[in-house]
């Protein structure tokens, strides 16, 4: 049988907190691999790798004079704030390497001009200069937990608005059932292989008009960090993080359910709904705990991550779904 190939987000890590990988060159250097032997990552300067504030970018466009925005309040914690080095220097971006440490590379991301792109079965399809965008909507900030299927977790404040609105702007014919995410990320420097690019991600139009289905465009009051998914990404946070796909630069509306990029590439481990669920193993490893980054410690993983109050009914009437993978 030939072996499972390991994804970089499969790779696993010692520690909890890049802090401490960083620290231990060793450990860095055997994490990234080819990555840094190739984008002179070796060398990385620590300071600005671990740095928490930024200078405005040239490409930042109109967003820093909208923010801060307003916290909903809604939408509470029962845990800390990961710190902002964290969430900014472990990441999942494919497009710029498989290791975790692609928030260097991810700078190449040109985030401006940008483009949201709305088709497949809408009144009349659109083009949405993504600053024009911002201006139009209502902008909030949402304390959103974050688990990853790699059974690592974030809590994470963004600042964006929901997706219902976009919805709502898109105008869908009564046809559309789905809608399918496309990112704008055409020829990162870690594209190629087996892996069926573009990235996609999918929704139902139930999912996607839900009110926790929220598209972000910053994250801890400021413009969202490159390696985060600038300029604008999804964050559905009772499902695994891979459904929240980044740097979004297309949504089509669409009859049939869409084969997404993990399905694609491993439908027996990736499915389409990715509902967090810890009765529910990944056929590799377990799902009941997660290890919480920036703090070192475990936390037992809930039901939808803990958002069942507001996600649950979507589910109930669906029989012979894998709901949870
Ligand atoms: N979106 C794109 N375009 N490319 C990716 O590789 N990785 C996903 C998701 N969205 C990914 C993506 C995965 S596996 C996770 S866990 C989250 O982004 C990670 O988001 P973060 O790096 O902001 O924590």
């Amino acid at each position: 049988m030939m072996p499972i190939r390991r994804r970089g987000w499969e790779i696993k890590d010692n520690e909890a907190t890049p802090e401490t990988v960083f620290l231990n060159r060793r450990a860095f250097m055997s994490a990234t691999g080819a990555a840094a032997a190739v984008g002179g990552l070796g060398t990385i300067g620590l300071g600005s790798a671990l740095m928490t504030t930024r200078p405005a970018r040239a490409d930042d466009g109109v967003l820093p004079s909208l923010l801060p925005a307003k916290r909903n309040e809604a939408y509470v914690l029962d845990r800390s704030l990961t710190p902002q080095k964290d969430n900014e220097n472990y990441n999942n971006f494919y497009e710029f390497g498989t290791s975790k440490y692609v928030a260097r590379a991810a700078q190449e991301l040109k985030s401006r001009p940008w483009t949201v792109k709305i088709d497949g079965l809408v009144a009349k399809p659109l083009e949405l200069d993504f600053d024009d965008l911002v201006r139009k909507v209502a902008l909030e900030e949402r304390l959103y937990r974050h688990r990853c299927v790699e059974a690592w977790s974030m809590t994470i404040p963004w600042t964006g608005f929901p997706l219902a609105a976009l919805v709502a702007l898109a105008n869908p014919t009564s046809g559309a059932k789905y809608v399918q995410f496309e990112t704008g990320v055409q020829d990162g420097p870690g594209m190629g292989g087996f892996y069926p690019w573009p990235y996609t991600e999918g929704l139902t139009m139930a999912e996607a008009n839900n009110e926790l289905a929220f598209l972000a465009v910053g994250t801890y009051g400021k413009v969202m960090a490159k390696q985060n998914g600038a300029p604008i990404r999804l964050a559905v946070p009772w499902k695994y993080g891979f459904k929240s796909i980044k740097s979004i630069s297309r949504i089509s509306f669409v009859k049939d359910r869409p084969q997404t990029f993990w399905e694609q590439l491993q439908s027996s481990e990736y499915g389409f709904w990715a509902n967090v669920n810890p009765a529910v193993s990944h056929p590799r490893w377990s799902q009941a705990q997660e290890r919480v980054l920036g703090t070192g410690k475990e936390a037992p993983t809930l039901i939808y991550n803990g958002y069942g109050q507001y996600v649950a009914d979507l589910y109930k009437d669906m029989k012979g779904e894998q709901l949870f993978m």
